[in-house]
């Protein structure tokens, strides 16, 4: 046996009386790859250090992963395992705070703020009925920007103004979590030339894309409440954007789906950063790249996640790459910019309690 990770299938099942059962099989990496299901590993070292040749054979990895499965853990990816750990004791104060401090910070009309538990519904997601509201929390971020930034002067929603809490209820916490986005946006501006080699263009080809990323942040809180039938941390759901960029958390929960159907935990590597496809780069890139569901079930001990959304400037338009387009392969889907996609999938799932406009009775 190779001393590559072990991986954790980990399944949920309803019992006839309704109590979630959950059963975990411990396959190894070996095993799950003879299933072509395993969830790949992307080492970053070799190109990060500009080893010659490291790009393109990272990019090569990169394709299997995004056409075939749609996520990928990345390791020795730059970002310090203290910073990261640093975000969530951060994060955990900041959801102890009491509810009425929490909702001080609530949600504006920028779509940033926070977002009380059952303030979301994904009835855009494809490949499940969500007809429950989600019980996390959620403080969702932008890139900061200057109150004369013309984003902000034009009224842009998600790009900021950032709402932050008062500094003597949870000292540190915009210091740090600003100091881990800033290593978290240079690793997104890192990966844009393995995306573009991915995608046979050249590697600086999204440069111009990505002059002011409309990069957001979702820092979640997953209770261990008990859920109802159909009910979920965070129900299936494909993300909205580019890429998301996700440190994986001590406490499982997080599931991804594969191709067959089959839930597979994304808990298992130690330090590793989780990485999938949004449904804007799935557009961009005419259906190439999958953005593939996922979902969190209530876990037994409060869990974090410190998800970040790298996306590119507000009015990128999804025109489709011209490696991805043909006669053979004519276009799928109607271009548009990334601000008036982002809209209508916020406005689509979130209710006016988590900045959107859904309409629904549990809120
Ligand atoms: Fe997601």
């Amino acid at each position: 046996m190779s001393a590559r990770p072990s991986a954790v299938s980990l399944t949920s099942t309803r019992r006839p009386s309704g109590e979630r059962a959950i059963s975990i099989q411990h396959e190894t990496i070996e095993e799950l790859t003879a299933s072509g299901e395993e969830i790949p590993i992307l080492d970053l070292g070799p190109y990060l250090v500009g080893e010659p040749g490291a790009l393109d054979a990272l990019a090569t990895e990169l394709r299997h992963a995004q056409e075939d499965v749609g996520f990928y853990f990345s390791i020795n990816h730059g970002v310090p395992r203290e910073l990261i750990q640093r975000a969530y004791d951060q994060l955990r104060k900041l959801f102890a705070l009491p509810e009425e401090e929490k909702l001080k910070l609530k949600v504006n009309k920028a779509g940033l703020g926070y977002i009380p538990p059952k303030s979301s519904i994904y009835v855009t997601s494809p490949v499940n009925q969500n007809t429950m509201p989600d019980l996390n929390e959620v403080i969702l971020t932008a890139r900061e920007r200057p109150a004369d930034h013309p984003s902000i002067v034009a009224g842009r929603r998600f790009t900021g103004p950032n709402k932050w809490p008062n500094e003597t209820l949870v000292p540190g916490y915009r210091e740090t979590l600003l100091e881990y986005y800033a290593v978290m946006e240079a690793f997104g501006y890192k990966m844009l030339p393995v995306y573009a080699r991915a995608l046979g263009l050249p590697a600086d080809y999204f440069e111009p894309f990505f002059i002011d990323p409309t990069w957001t942040t979702r820092n979640a809180h997953y209770p261990p409440a008990q859920a109802e039938d159909n009910q979920f941390g965070i129900a299936p759901h494909r993300d909205h954007g580019f890429i998301t960029l996700l440190p994986l958390s001590d406490e499982p929960g997080l599931q991804v789906q594969s191709r067959s159907g089959k839930w597979i935990s994304a808990n298992i590597i130690e330090d590793a950063i989780a990485v999938n496809t949004g449904e804007f780069l799935n557009r961009w890139s005419n259906g190439r790249f999958m953005a593939t569901p996922h979902r969190v079930v209530p876990p037994k001990r409060d869990r974090y996640s410190l998800a970040f959304f790298f996306n590119p400037t507000w009015d990128v338009v999804s025109e489709p790459f011209p490696t991805c387009v043909g006669p053979d392969n004519p276009p799928q889907f109607e271009p548009g910019t990334f601000l008036d996609y982002l809209n209508w999938y916020v406005d689509s799932n979130f209710s006016s309690a988590g900045g959107g406009k859904r309409q629904h009775a549990s809120v």
